[in-house]
């Protein structure tokens, strides 16, 4: 990755600055960099929302949640000449995000130089649109500006085009970078390294070799406050359209030719296309839908989805997701993708199993009468790692052949002496700021996303089955148990 050069500063203009990805994940981030030395001596942060702060209201606002979140509650953790720094890039502006008029008076607060600017939507996307017409209107848009937006860019196919549209009438599709902040993690980065650095696994990834694959993201979370939101969505907007799926095509993909934005999305975009349609027909034996009750969590009691804060009692909203996911292509044809994801669940786990084929036949018969196939463990979250599973001889003279099964484990904070895990969001920022788009996801892959979960979604509506139910701080429905076992697989617990 390239460092910021030295030439240029940025503005990075943050659209919903006091919100919550705000103050927990962006403005830490940029932290982060400055104390990395990664931010321009001249760059400057522009917050823009509609509430009433000045920048010392914004000062402290901003300080008060790098205590929380960067230093842990300590704010003697943070560098005081960082802090220093950071504090006098620090501007506020505000806006009201649909008077078009109003947005002369950023104009004025945005420097006249010719800096390069950031401008990150952190808004709900139906108010995208707005901030373009905005900008447009007070000639604030550059050809060297950059637009960030968050997921999720519409609610389906048909109003993440309008979304796409919209913002698209200001920014060239080379200025926009749709973020999936998975694509950010540490562990799904190393995917690319892992399949295309080694040549163990680039020549043994295949239907040849691999029997099937699990990727499973589960969260501790419940819905944390944002049930209304949380609500409209449900877990195969919030998760699967968007992070299982990116993770899915890393995984399926085909060599890029490099590692430019080009080449990694069309190879990405090609597996999400050739993702076999579920829809009313075979949506039965292809997914299961839950919805988390009152259950046990960490010891402690917590309430159903029907039970939070909020919460509208007839929902069928769906917490819980498993899919048989197919690639209809050469490499994957026959090899299921199972994906699960859901919020309540035990523990904060997320992870990729990779199990390869069985061996033809069996000459250890006489020591071990069913010999396991060769699993690769991706453990995303936490304890982030790389693990083998393979069968090794117990060294030992009375018995000549004697084995079992071990791993081979590549423990990342063991490894690299627990140096800290980069937040996604810093390295995301940096690459904006670097105008490197390869770990952005292209309009064509939001929309051949959409178009494959909006079956799964509409054949979930004709169903008209209410969501099964699984107590929080267990793995899911039963059912989600039965769409492997049909295939006589199990989930790695
Ligand atoms: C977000 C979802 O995109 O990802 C949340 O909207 C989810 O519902 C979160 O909790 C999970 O991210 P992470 O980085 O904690 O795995």
């Amino acid at each position: 990755m390239k460092n910021i050069d030295s030439q240029t500063a940025s503005e990075i203009v943050i659209f919903g600055a006091v919100g919550d990805l705000s103050r927990r994940k962006l403005l830490p981030a940029l932290f982060e960099l400055d104390l990395a030395g990664l931010l321009h001596v001249d760059s400057r942060i522009i917050g823009v929302a509609r509430q009433d702060y000045n920048n010392e209201a914004f000062v402290t606002f901003v300080m008060e949640n790098l205590t929380e979140f960067v230093a842990k509650g300590d704010v003697n953790k943070l560098d005081k000449d960082v802090v220093q720094r950071f504090s006098s890039r620090l501007v506020f502006q505000k806006l009201d995000f649909k008077d078009t008029a109003s947005y002369k008076n950023l104009g004025q607060t945005l420097s006249k130089e010719f800096f390069s600017r950031v401008y990150y939507f952190s808004t709900p996307p139906a108010i995208y649109g707005d901030i373009g017409d905005g900008l447009a209107h007070a000639k604030l848009i550059k050809d060297s500006d950059r637009v960030v937006m968050e997921k999720p860019i519409g609610h389906c196919l048909e109003t993440s085009k309008v979304i796409n549209d919209q913002v698209s009438r200001h920014f060239k599709e080379n200025q926009i970078y749709r973020i999936d902040h998975y694509l950010g993690k540490e562990t799904v980065l190393n995917l690319l390294v892992l399949r295309f650095a080694n040549s163990l696994f680039t020549n043994n990834w295949d239907r040849n070799c691999i029997d099937h694959v699990q990727i499973t993201v589960a969260e501790s979370v419940g819905i944390e406050g944002r049930w209304g939101f949380y609500d409209e969505a449900g877990q195969m907007r919030d998760m699967i359209q968007n992070h299982l799926l990116q993770i899915l095509s890393l995984l399926a993909m085909e060599p890029p030719a490099d590692l430019s934005a080009d080449s990694v999305r069309a190879e990405k975009l090609k597996v999400i296309k050739a993702l076999t349609a579920i829809d009313r027909n075979n949506v039965k034996e292809k997914t299961v839908r839950g919805q988390y009750t009152d259950g046990y969590l960490n010891g402690g009691a917590v309430p159903g989805y029907l039970n939070e804060e909020g919460a509208n009692t007839n929902s069928n909203t769906e917490t819980f997701v498993a899919i048989k996911a197919e690639i209809d292509n050469w490499r994957w044809a026959g090899v299921p993708f199972y994906l699960r994801t859901g919020k309540r669940m035990p523990a904060k786990h997320s992870e990729i199993v990779v199990h390869f084929k069985k061996q033809p036949l069996n000459i250890f018969q006489d020591s071990y009468s069913d010999l396991p196939a060769n699993k690769l463990t991706i453990r995303l979250q936490p304890d982030e790692g790389v693990e083998l599973q393979m069968m090794n001889k117990i060294p030992g003279i009375a018995n000549q052949m004697n084995i079992h099964e071990n791993k081979l484990d590549l423990s990342f904070s063991q490894t690299y002496n627990n140096e800290r895990v980069v937040d996604a969001y810093e390295r995301l920022m940096l690459e904006v700021i670097n105008g490197n788009q390869s770990l952005f996801v292209s309009r064509d892959e939001v929309e051949a996303a959409w178009t494959w979960a909006d079956s799964i979604i509409e054949a979930w509506k004709s169903t008209n089955d209410a969501p099964k139910p699984y107590a929080a701080g267990s793995w899911g429905p039963v059912s989600s148990i039965s769409l492997i076992a049909r295939d006589d697989r199990q989930w790695v617990e």
